[in-house]
């Protein structure tokens, strides 16, 4: 996690640039953050807390440079203290440093640094690495030989910047950590003087360029008025510069209360960008390019959170077509892999960045098998590392809870397997779905009664999510949103299980959500567990078409309008995140930044 940020070539506006961008940041990590100038000398403050304690720290000194970087924390090592907060900084206060990622080797480096006499002052990993630049400074190597000689010692996994006293300007390096190079007013790849920054992403300058450059994995960058680039043997690396399309207005609340509300509320934005270009109703086609050549003969799909309940759901769209598909927990998969002979593995990750999917997908790699992310985030590490690549197109996802990127994933998941395996049959049915997606979301954005029904039960004791077939991964989405914003217990399950355990939990405190949609055999099983919570005096929420019985046995009605159940899941999935952002706010929680979770997880 954490963000890191810096630049250069902003004059006095250095400061406000770093804080204006750890403020973007925040999303990554918002435990305790930093910033450290160069000007004569160094100077640093951090403090624990979010950016708006470090902005009131910062209020009562005196920062100037010209030059300077900045960090969000979300811990791995050592709790959020002021001490554990970067910068970190070498003995003499002439080297600071911030870091994303995690130096797995760090306590061999730390002992033999401490057995030479340095003087460690937090719990951190990251500290090391200015004590070794430190180190090598001492033995008489360049600044910036001293940093290339220490980024060569870390195992593990960073995007780490620094400044040197005696050196002019920024060095970066990164490995399996995100890291861009954003080229302001005046700067190109070959200029040498201009506005430079670098940041774990492209919103923390994104209202200073959109002009960026993606390092690799190896790379390092020196940033001294202009920009170099150069791999791990020292030899240039010409880049090439990438412009990107969001506007700095997008990543803004737009007047909603939370980051959240927003993004639940583009959704038929979203979903209309996704399928842009990708899907004819006249004859019910479906184009994705190349990727329809795939022709896979079995799929695995790796993820984690959200994403993995879209991979649940997308492993049955391919089973349905008659394709064998499985979903696993991106941070189980590496323990015990499945054979993958002629499989594609499918990562799904809203960021691209997930250190859990990275590993499965280069297990999966390692053994041979052809790799596929489907992806929000251009130029991310699954984009460039997966042979293929079907972005989501949702727009940048601040909240930290998926929302509109899970139903960007349900919707690519479905032009997918369309492209792919699946019958025309299936297309001229499906098809029209998607296109009246967007439609149908913003009818339940104008209509839900997700509010009231939040209001009844803010109080509930645990709340529990049943569904079956295409709504069994809704279910388990709808209990995961409301757990990470509301801090209340809920689960979900698969509507049949119900009766084999859990129900025994169930009793007149435990509102029961239930997915029942359609008319069909699944639908009225489903509301045969309906009846069963029922005669347990639990109230039921039914999320409805309206086709089967439900609305008989439920208290409250949550209505979604008829239609292909593929695409009921997308509008039942937005009245389940209304009313955990509803009930979230009833109860005051912390609804962008929960505590304890972070946007973008980059430790395994
Ligand atoms: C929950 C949530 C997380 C993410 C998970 C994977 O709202 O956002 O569960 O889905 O951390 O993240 P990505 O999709 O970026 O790989």
């Amino acid at each position: 996690m954490c963000g890191i940020i810096g630049c250069i070539g902003r004059g006095d506006e250095t400061l406000d640039t770093l804080v204006h961008g750890l403020e973007k940041l925040e999303y990554r990590g918002y435990d305790s953050a930093g910033i450290a100038l160069l000007d004569e000398s160094l100077s640093t403050c951090k403090t624990s807390g979010k950016i708006a304690d470090l902005r009131e720290k910062l209020d009562g000194q005196a920062l100037t440079g010209e030059v300077g970087i900045g960090h969000t924390r979300w811990s791995t090592h050592g709790p959020p203290t002021d001490e554990n907060a970067h910068p970190h900084a070498d003995c003499t206060d002439d080297v600071a440093v911030v870091h994303n990622g995690i130096i797995e080797n760090y306590q061999p480096i730390r002992d033999e640094l401490a057995a030479a006499g340095h003087q460690f002052t937090s719990d951190t990993d990251t500290e090391v690495v200015p004590h070794l630049i430190e180190s090598n400074l001492s033995e008489g190597l360049s600044p910036e030989a001293a940093f290339r000689e220490t980024i060569g010692r870390l195992e593990g996994s960073y995007a780490i910047a620094a400044i040197i006293e005696d050196a002019e300007g920024l060095f970066v390096a990164r490995n399996d950590s995100p890291l861009v190079v954003g080229l302001g007013e005046g700067a190109s790849t070959d200029s040498d003087r201009g506005e430079f920054f670098i940041a774990s992403d492209v919103p923390a300058f994104r209202d200073f360029t959109g002009d960026v450059i993606y390092l690799e994995d190896g790379e390092f960058a020196r940033l001294d008025g202009g920009l170099t680039v150069t791999d791990s043997q020292g030899n240039r690396v010409d880049k090439e510069a990438h412009t990107v399309e969001w506007d700095a207005e997008e990543t803004g609340k737009s007047g909603y209360d939370h980051f959240m509300l927003k993004e639940i509320h583009e959704q038929p934005r979203a979903l209309r960008q996704c399928l842009r270009g990708r899907v004819e109703e006249q004859t019910a086609s479906v184009d994705i390019g190349d990727l329809a050549d795939l022709n896979p003969a079995g799929v695995q799909f790796v993820a984690c959170g959200t994403s993995y309940h879209a991979a649940m759901y997308g492993a049955q769209l391919f089973r349905d077509a008659g394709v064998p598909a499985q979903a696993y927990l991106a941070s189980e998969y590496a323990t015990s892999p499945p054979p993958v002979g002629n499989t594609l593995v499918v990562g799904i990750s809203q960021s691209g960045e997930t250190a859990d999917t990275l590993a499965a997908l280069r297990e999966a790699k390692n053994r041979g098998a052809r790799t596929f992310t489907l992806t929000n985030t251009v130029g991310s590490t699954m984009d460039r590392e997966c042979d293929h690549t079907l972005y989501i197109r949702s727009g940048p996802e601040i909240g930290v809870a998926a929302t509109k990127t899970f139903a960007g994933q349900l919707t690519a998941l479905n032009l997918f397997s369309m492209a792919t395996v699946e019958r025309s049959s299936t297309r001229r049915n499906v098809v029209p779905a998607l296109r009246e997606l967007p439609g149908n979301v913003q009818q339940i954005l104008d209509t839900s009664a997700a509010e009231d029904v939040a209001d009844y039960y803010e109080d509930a004791q645990s709340y529990f999510f049943i569904g079956r077939g295409h709504q069994y991964p809704v279910a388990l989405e709808g209990a995961l949103k409301l757990k990470e914003i509301s801090y209340e217990h809920a689960e979900g399950f698969a509507a049949g299980e119900l009766k084999h355990g859990p129900l025994a939990l169930v009793d007149e405190d435990t509102p029961v959500f239930a997915m029942a949609i359609g008319d069909d055999e699944k639908a009225r099983k489903t509301v045969g567990n309906i009846k069963e919570v029922e005669a347990r005096d639990a109230p039921v929420v039914a999320v409805t078409d309206g086709q089967s019985d439900a609305e008989r046995y439920a208290d409250h009605v949550l209505e979604i309008p008829e239609t292909h159940p593929r695409a009921a899941a997308v509008l039942g999935n937005v009245q389940l995140q209304l009313v955990a952002y509803h009930i979230a706010d009833q109860l005051g929680r912390s609804i962008d930044k929960p505590r304890n979770l972070a946007k973008s997880v980059t430790v395994e």
